[in-house]
């Protein structure tokens, strides 16, 4: 499926010999075993400006932008700034000449704190100031930002967004004239997306250089000034960001089809309680982060959760996958008990589990594919290997892992592709028969044609009276695919609406602690 270039139009700063591009990439050319990742991309992006990476999973964006900042090299071609072609040899290399990425993958070190993460590998003399000295500099540089971390937080204990948001601030510490942004809007709520933009238009318009990387097509229209498309490795097509573009063109782009997004409500009656939520209360170090929570998910039923990170999403997630045992209260699923009784016994019940933390907790990096596709299986039933060999290449194919095969490695899939593979152990039917799916923000990082794939396997399991939980910041998503809506606000649920009537508004204020029928 090779696609002819989209020349649609070209940005506004190449009318005439402006000046030269802050950053290119000229002719590179990167292989892994097995994957042409690059083939001979150029690319640039100007002084001043947004220039974006479009392209569906694994098409080859975050490797391209970890040759510009220096963590990778290009087997051939080369790299300029300013005009003259220079060698980078390490992120360090690329920091010095003014560049910083944000990765995708989180590169912090869990055990230290947010400041000491922030100045790790930074060259000023930040080391030398005393722990409050340090933690207000790192503070004050977030605040200008309008990223508030807690600076004397350990990393380990904070949400995804939260780590986002550290590493955003680190990368603007070290001074970077040029950043590149790898999906950093992927675990950011509106708000965040919203002071990210303004601080990168303020960026820009010092001089700086944006590289963006993101799937939220409305994002990119927004924020672009020019976009590139890749495909394969190779590059498919230039656009003109901002007003001359729109969301279905992108896509068309990206995967050479039109995708409908829009999904159906449950329209059968729904069955019987598979998830029975009592009281459910927890506490942690003198903490509350659950209150009084009660609910029900019947079979054939999707209940949404929303609210904004760190309001008890992971841990009421947690808690009814057995990880975490309630300080009150109970979880049942299908009449039984799991309160206190751990993850394997929820499993045994039918419950199939997607967590927030997908390298942390949800795929074993090290393991190849295959073995991640059995690590949930039923520990009673021995597992011939050779027979589910066939049935990994099928869901290889189904979910469009781009793979070199079963035995390829999770670690060294592409982030977009890592999430497939969890979302194919879990949503298959090849393991224990699922009851209860519990799917948080199950559609984070993927490209607009596996969002649809995915969310048409949510309500195909849906259809089959499975019962899911689906706990999302993606409020869009939870609006339009749930049957029941919950509303998360400081561990307690502060808003009940039907799917169906849910509005924007009340399910926003709601989710920022400003509901008039809040019971809490
Ligand atoms: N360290 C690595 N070792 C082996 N293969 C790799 C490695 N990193 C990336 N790849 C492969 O290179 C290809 C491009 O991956 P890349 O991470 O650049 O994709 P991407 O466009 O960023 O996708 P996504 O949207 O899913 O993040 C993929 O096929 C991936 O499996
Ligand atoms: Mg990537």
């Amino acid at each position: 499926m090779t696609n002819a270039s989209h020349e649609v139009a070209k940005g506004p700063h190449h009318a005439s010999g402006a000046a030269p591009s802050a950053l290119s990439a000229h002719s590179i050319v990167k292989r892994f075993p097995g994957v042409l990742a690059n083939d001979s991309v150029d690319f640039d992006v100007l002084p001043g400006e947004v220039h974006t990476l479009l392209g569906e999973n694994g098409a080859g964006k975050s490797t391209l932008a970890a040759m510009l900042c220096g963590l990778y090299q290009p087997d051939s071609g080369y790299i300029s700034r300013n005009g003259e072609r220079i060698a980078l040899s390490s992120p360090r290399g690329g920091l010095q000449h003014g560049i910083a990425m944000v990765h995708q993958h989180f590169r912090l070190v869990d055990r230290f704190t947010v400041s000491e993460n922030v100045i790790l590998g930074s060259r000023d003399l930040s080391y030398r100031l005393n722990r409050s000295e340090l933690e207000d500099k790192v503070a004050a540089v977030a605040e200008s930002y309008g990223l508030p971390i807690e600076p004397g937080a350990t990393v380990g204990d904070l949400s995804v967004g939260q780590r986002q948001r550290v590493e955003i601030v680190k990368a603007l510490y070290q001074g970077a004239e040029i950043l590149l942004l790898d999906e950093p809007t992927a675990v950011l709520v509106p708000a965040e997306v919203e002071k990210l933009f303004e601080n990168v238009r303020a960026m820009t318009q010092a001089g700086k250089s944006i590289v963006f990387i993101s799937h939220k097509l409305g994002e990119v229209v927004e924020i672009s000034d020019r976009v590139t498309v890749l495909r394969n490795g190779r590059v498919t097509g230039h656009v003109s960001g901002r007003g001359t573009t729109d969301t279905k063109e992108l896509a068309r782009l990206m995967v050479g089809r039109d995708i409908e997004l829009t999904t159906q409500r449950a329209s059968h009656a729904t069955g019987h309680e598979i998830l029975q939520i009592r009281d459910l209360s927890l506490t942690v170090t003198g903490v509350s982060v659950l209150s009084d929570i009660s609910f029900n998910v019947h079979a054939g039923e999707m209940v949404g959760i929303a609210g904004v990170a760190g309001n008890g999403q992971r841990e009421l997630a947690d808690t009814i996958a057995g990880l975490v045992s309630p300080t009150s209260g109970s979880v049942a699923i299908s009449g039984s008990m799991t309160t206190d009784r751990g993850p394997i016994h929820a499993r045994e019940l039918g419950l199939a589990y997607v967590p927030e933390d997908r390298l942390g907790m949800g795929l074993v990096p090290s393991m190849s594919i295959l073995d991640n596709l059995l690590l949930t299986r039923d520990r009673r039933v021995v597992v011939d290997r050779t027979t589910v060999r066939p049935e990994a290449m099928r869901l290889i194919e189904q979910f469009e892992i781009k793979a070199n095969g079963p035995d390829h490695v999770a670690r060294k899939l592409s982030g977009g592709n890592a999430q497939k593979v969890l979302l194919a152990r879990e949503l298959s039917g090849g393991r224990t028969a699922t009851k209860l799916l519990v799917v948080c923000s199950p559609t984070r990082g993927l490209d607009v044609g596996a969002i649809e794939t995915v969310r048409a396997l949510l309500d195909d399991a849906r259809s089959a009276g499975q019962a899911i939980l689906l706990i999302s910041e993606d409020l869009d998503e939870v609006m339009s695919l749930s049957d029941r809506i919950f509303v998360l606000y400081r561990g307690r649920v502060v808003h009940e609406t039907p799917g169906e009537s849910a509005r924007l508004s009340t399910v926003g204020a709601a989710m920022a602690g400003l509901t008039p029928e809040g019971n809490s």
